[in-house]
């Protein structure tokens, strides 16, 4: 048999992944490392933790497999998008990576709109210009760190940054390179026109290939770090949408998932560049040679159940440790307690600002409608609603206004193993939610992408068609649905009825730095 290697770089850890030929998952190992947060919208991770969280994942999910490293055929690359890693002339880090979701460079976001043109930049880049996104906060720190700009040579991103570590190559692929600001989506390649109109050197980026393609080898020293051969060579991967779109088999039309990792991620297959001209929806290459999607991002979805364990999950995470039970899956059992709509009680799940539907840095998390009757259960019930209806704003935009056909939608990420989270979205949805063998989504996703590098299979889309498969369904129970439509209603009220009042909170708590 011959294997396969993933290795996503996430915002909470490295996750490595050995994958059998077949797609069969053999063995998987997660690194965790901090994420620095050292002003409220700041976001920051130091670059040489993801290097050994890298590290020590391969070598611990290799050593699991217990098979002869020589016997794995390639390896795949996938990770946290638009992260902006950057380095001096002697490839030496410059400083910790402003990650995807720190919100600091709205001023900057102004800028490029206005020195592009708003309509020009969405022709160009098929997106607005996004703090979330690398341009921004490549110009941040232009504008903030001049000197240090100065010294930059290469501007790479997270997962970029490893296949350098690894190959030596400064190398990217399309679906990351898209999350940049600085690429032509529909061309797949750098705008050339929009970095130079925006005072960036040329030679800050690296080479752009497709997903599948091979990128480089593995050097005798990163070999010798990570224990795996010399030569391996490493595919371009994707950014870890793409990727985990990958690994959840979205290479069709009509076939849609729905992410809760930190972030929650309604994506959807598309043969042709399809726009959201109002800029809520993002449209990036995909990992599929040729083919685009459309998603939509809500900043804080696993995260509002995260925050909400590391605050106040104190009993969860004692009982769990104890029992040796996942917290997530206590927590998800208590809700199971509470009634459907919670007896009036919403969470708005913003707590890292807002991508879609609304574009808003500064909007801010919302738990509405707390009488003295509410407990626990409800209050975890509720955030897991209002993640669902979160996601269902950005499936809205797209069945309706975009008319992209929704025949099915494919849980994935943490969320999707809580069997509550899931109906919860099948009833939100009022659309069947299907369970995969694998809930691994990107670190499976570049495995198949290796596959397919390496020559096993012919195309990403064969290489899904012969390793994924349904393992359950969830069908909307109507009497939920029909609730939640209700309190969908009232949810799509509070960001509009609070925004101003957001802002203020935002301008106060900066006062305070
Ligand atoms: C995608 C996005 C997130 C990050 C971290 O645009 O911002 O998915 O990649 O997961």
């Amino acid at each position: 048999m011959a294997f396969l290697l993933g290795v996503d770089v996430g915002t909470t850890g490295a996750r490595a992944l050995v994958v059998s030929d077949k797609g069969q998952v053999i063995s998987g190992a997660t690194a965790e490392y901090p994420l620095y947060t050292p002003k409220p919208q700041w976001a920051e991770q130091e670059p040489e933790d993801w290097w050994r969280g890298v590290v020590k994942a391969i070598r611990q999910a290799v050593g699991q497999a217990g098979i002869d490293s020589r016997e794995i055929l390639a390896m795949g690359l996938s990770g946290q998008m638009h992260g902006v890693v950057l380095l001096d002339g002697e490839n030496r880090v410059l400083r910790r990576s402003i990650i995807w979701c720190d919100q600091r460079s709205q001023p900057q976001c102004d800028w490029i709109t206005e020195r592009i043109g708003a309509q020009k930049l969405i022709e160009r880049t098929l997106n607005p210009a996004l703090t979330g996104f690398s341009a921004p906060k490549l110009l941040w720190i232009r504008d903030n760190e001049p000197e240090l700009f100065g010294r930059a040579r290469h501007f790479l991103l997270p997962k970029d940054y490893i296949r350098f570590l690894l190959t030596g190559e400064y190398a990217t692929e399309v679906s990351d390179a898209s999350g940049t600001s600085l690429f032509d989506v529909r061309a797949r390649q750098w705008a050339w026109d929009v970095v130079d109109a925006l005072g960036l050197e040329r030679s800050l980026l690296p080479r752009v290939h497709e997903s599948p393609e091979i990128t480089g080898r593995l050097t005798p020293a990163a070999a010798a770090e990570t224990g795996l051969p010399a030569g391996l060579p490493v595919v371009g991967g994707g950014g870890d949408q793409a990727a985990g779109a990958v690994g959840n088999g979205i290479v069709r039309t009509g076939i849609v998932s729905s992410t809760i990792g930190t972030s929650g991620v309604v994506f959807a297959f598309t043969d042709e560049p399809k726009l959201d001209p109002r800029g809520r929806l993002q449209t990036f290459c995909h990992a599929v040679p040729g083919k685009w999607h459309v998603m939509g991002v809500t900043q804080g979805a696993g995260l509002s159940l995260r925050w909400f364990r590391d605050n106040f999950g104190a009993p969860e995470l004692a009982v769990g440790q104890a029992a040796g039970i996942d917290p997530y899956e206590l927590l998800s059992r208590e809700a199971e307690l509470a009634p459907p709509g919670c007896e009036g009680l919403l969470w708005l799940p913003y707590l890292m600002g807002e991508r879609a539907p609304v574009l808003d840095p500064e909007a801010r998390g919302v738990l509405l409608g707390i009488y003295a009757r509410h407990d626990r259960r409800m209050v975890i019930r509720a955030i897991m609603e209002g993640v669902a209806f979160s996601l269902r704003d950005s499936l809205e935009i797209m069945r309706g206004e975009l008319g992209i056909p929704v025949h099915q939608v494919r849980a994935s990420g943490g969320g999707a193993r809580s069997p509550l989270w899931c109906q919860i979205q099948a009833d939100v949805f009022r659309n069947e939610v299907v369970i995969l063998h694998v809930t691994e989504g990107p670190a499976y996703g570049v495995a198949l992408l290796a596959a397919v590098g390496a020559g096993l299979y012919s195309s990403v889309e064969e290489a899904c068609e012969a390793t994924i498969r349904i393992t359950g369904r969830m069908l909307p129970i109507e009497a939920n649905a029909a609730l939640y439509e209700r309190y969908y209603r009232v949810y799509r009220s509070i960001y509009p009825a609070l925004k101003e009042q957001f802002h203020e909170l935002a301008r106060l708590a900066r006062s305070e730095f």
